[in-house]
């Protein structure tokens, strides 16, 4: 089994565009994850957490810096990886199993073995049952557990997930978070993980890194040292309320909470 890669960046920066129309999305930024570790961004909205991202997965250039995984610069997207979006990009007319062979079609892996990893990933997600159900026969909640299986179905080192609960009721995203926490902590990839939410941020990371507005930069890391698995009510620990009013403080500070 794939363990984790560890993302190393250096001055992370995106302007989209040229000239007068240019935009600078993001950076610069620096991130150093070990193999293995859950790393969350947390950050307003626009402030540059889909483009890293982008970045980290080589889907689209950086303007300055470098990304390195595993010690290796990035030059091109990488296919160590699984990603999985708020929108579960399934394809409407393929099966939930076959939503996730796509991925030993597309890299021409060994079916078997690709087959077998995929029943033990329904399992392990709460899918059984649902392997010959399309998608629109799935809840949202199990749309994404399809996606996070196909993020996970060809092993690879490390998963970028983009606010993958966000569409989602929050009976719902407690119970996939906890269960992605469970797959995790079996599997130990390395994981960074984009959200809105705090209580998804800190149950979920070793690590979360708070960003400013756009252009986003990283203004504070926060180690969450709470036992694991962490329980449904995070309020069961008096270091989360620490750790939650830490995070408004500093979105407070920078003006993307404005209290009277
Ligand atoms: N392809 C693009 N071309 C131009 N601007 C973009 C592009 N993608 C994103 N942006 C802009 O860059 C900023 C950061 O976007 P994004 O990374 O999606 O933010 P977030 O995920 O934090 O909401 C936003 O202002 C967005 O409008
Ligand atoms: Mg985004």
């Amino acid at each position: 089994m794939a363990t984790g890669a560890s993302i190393e960046a250096k001055g992370l920066t995106k302007v989209y565009g040229e000239g007068p129309s240019a935009y600078h999305a993001l950076g610069p930024i620096d991130l150093d994850i070990a193999p293995g570790e859950f790393v969350s961004l947390i950050g307003p909205s626009g402030c540059g957490k889909s483009t890293t991202l982008l970045l980290v997965s080589g889907l689209e250039p950086q303007t300055a810096g470098t990304v390195a995984v595993d010690g290796k610069p990035l030059t091109a997207p990488i296919s160590d990886v699984g990603i999985v979006f708020q929108d579960h990009l399934l394809l409407e007319f393929r099966t939930a199993m076959k939503n996730v062979m796509l991925q030993q079609e597309i890299r021409r892996l060994d079916r078997k073995r690709i087959e077998e990893r995929a029943h033990t990933l329904f399992a392990r997600l709460g899918l059984e049952g649902a392997e010959q159900r399309y998608p629109w026969q799935l809840s949202g909640g199990m749309r994404q557990r399809v996606s996070i299986a196909r993020a996970l179905v060809h092993d690879p080192s490390m998963l970028l997930m983009d606010e993958p609960f966000g569409a989602l009721d929050a009976i719902t995203r407690t119970q996939i978070r906890h269960d992605l926490e469970m797959l995790w902590l079996d599997t130990r990839k390395t994981v960074l993980f984009i959200t809105h939410s705090i209580e998804e941020a800190v149950g979920l990371s070793d690590r979360v890194l708070v960003m400013s507005k756009g252009p986003g930069t990283i203004v504070d890391e926060i180690r969450i040292d709470l036992p694991r698995p962490r329980p449904a009510h995070l309020g069961e620990y008096p270091e989360f309320a620490a750790y939650a009013k830490r995070i408004y403080a500093t979105f407070e500070k920078l003006g993307v909470y404005q209290f009277h």
